[in-house]
């Protein structure tokens, strides 16, 4: 099913030139994009957009990465998006990413893991509200 989902390049991508690169993986494999954002998450916007890890010891430093430096946000449309997006993406732990994944390719550590895919077409519209601002 052609469906949609929300990616995040992290501000770690973002610095080390990676934008370009993860996003023609996107392109090549056939999904489309349909609007994209470079910005920079306040502190609120970043505690709304991960909110559902509000209770987890790691959050602070979560929230303090994310909103380091830009990120770039894009909506992309494509078969089986958030699934397939998701193994696009790889294990949240870089070192345990599979090579050929964006973060077994790219990633450098836990925080450090480059890019952020919806897990969900609940999360998908929660998150790219924040992102892209709700109407
Ligand atoms: P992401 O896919 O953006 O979703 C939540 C993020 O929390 C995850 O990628 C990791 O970058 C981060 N994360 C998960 N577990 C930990 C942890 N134990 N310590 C720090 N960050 C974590």
């Amino acid at each position: 099913m052609a469906d949609r989902t929300l990616f995040i390049i992290k501000p770690d991508a973002v610095s080390r030139g990676l934008v370009g690169r993860i996003i023609s993986r996107f392109e090549e494999r056939g999904f489309r994009i349909l609007r994209m954002r470079m910005f920079t998450f306040t502190r609120d916007q970043a505690e709304d957009f991960y909110g559902v890890h509000r209770d987890r010891p790691f959050f602070g430093e979560l929230v303090s990465f994310i909103t380091s430096g830009p990120v770039v946000a894009a909506e992309i449309e494509g078969r089986d998006a958030v699934a397939a997006v998701r193994l696009m993406v790889g294990a949240t732990k870089s070192n345990e990413a599979a090579p050929g994944s964006i973060r077994g390719d790219y990633g450098l550590g836990l925080s450090e893991n480059v890019i952020h895919a919806s897990d969900s077409a609940k999360s998908h519209e929660h998150e790219s509200g924040v992102a892209f601002g709700r109407p």
